[in-house]
């Protein structure tokens, strides 16, 4: 039977590792971490995912502001209030939550974000960054599955890593950081053939596709690490990408989910935001 790969035990000792760091930080600048977050319209999803997003900064000792606009806000206006906090010393992180109005362009506003400040490193500067094997601001979910896979000292070098989505938030960047890890990498998407032939290839498999429970044991071959990243919405229930169940007795470790991949990624935001503190105010103090 897999063993768990508990994001929420893994998850707690980073919060507590962030809180003792940031309490230290404080006294030695007098300056709090500020995480500014910017919410446009009302998906109920958005608002919960920024609700939990707020409450772990504050439970660290972090200044968290939720900035929340309209569904009609213009695209110029929101620009002109990422330019605020851009300018706002006393804002480290912004981070604004996805999706937005499809009248905006989210290529376009994301990357007015200024990249020290991208505590989503979703900008251009920090897409970049990563992929040349330099120091970036790196998305939460793919940064906290390697956390996991490393805090259960899971061997990633010349294993093949397969990765179900192609995202800019999970697929690539998550392609990225196991090829920094020597893996060999396969990425699958929409329209990729025979998908159960290379899943079961894997020695690592990720699904971060957002299909509920697509992923059963004849996507898997005995032994495989199982990292479930999807969350699906149906009829009032939450389920993942994997089927838990069908899955556990062949793998040899899996995340689940709930307390999987989900406190993981707000777990390595909270380390994001104290990098990009460190960068703007660590830097101009020393
Ligand atoms: N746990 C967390 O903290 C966390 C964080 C972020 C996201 N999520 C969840 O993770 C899931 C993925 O997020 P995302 O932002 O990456 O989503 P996304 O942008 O919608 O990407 C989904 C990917 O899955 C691929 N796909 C769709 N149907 C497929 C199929 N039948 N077979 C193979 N591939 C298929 C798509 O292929 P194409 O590119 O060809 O369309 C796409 O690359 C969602 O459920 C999201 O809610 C969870």
């Amino acid at each position: 039977m897999g063993k768990l790969l508990d994001g929420s035990a893994l998850a707690k000792k980073i919060r507590i590792r962030v809180k003792t760091e940031t309490e230290k930080y404080i006294n030695e600048y007098n300056i709090q971490p500020h995480l500014a977050v910017i919410l446009v319209g009302a998906d109920p999803a958005s608002e919960t995912y920024v609700r939990f997003k707020e409450k772990a900064c504050n439970q660290v000792g972090m200044k968290s502001s939720v900035i929340h606009k309209p569904a009609d806000l213009s695209e110029e206006s929101l620009i002109e209030l990422i330019e605020e906090l851009n300018n706002d010393d006393s804002v480290h992180g912004i981070l604004l939550q996805l999706p937005i109005p499809k009248h905006i362009n989210s290529e376009r506003v994301i990357n007015v974000i200024n990249p020290r400040k991208d505590v989503d490193g979703f900008a251009n500067e920090n897409v970049a960054k990563l992929s040349k094997n330099q120091d970036a601001l790196v998305p939460c979910t793919p940064l906290g599955i390697t956390r996991l896979l490393d805090e259960y000292n899971i061997k990633t070098e010349g294993e093949h890593c397969v990765i179900i989505g192609r995202s800019q938030i999970v697929g690539k960047p998550m392609a990225q950081l196991m090829l920094q890890r020597n893996s060999t990498v396969t990425i699958c998407h929409s329209k990729t053939k025979n998908i159960k032939g290379i899943t079961k290839q894997a020695d690592i498999l990720v699904a971060a596709v957002g299909k509920a429970h697509m992923v059963d044991d004849s996507f898997i071959k005995d032994g495989a690490v199982v990292i479930d990243v999807g969350v699906s919405r149906v009829k009032g229930k939450i389920y993942g990408d994997v089927n838990f169940d069908r899955v556990l007795d062949k793998a040899s470790y899996i995340t689940p989910m709930p307390g999987g991949t989900g406190p993981m990624t707000i777990a390595c935001l909270l380390e994001n935001t104290l990098k990009c503190y460190l960068d703007l105010v660590g830097n101009k103090n020393d």
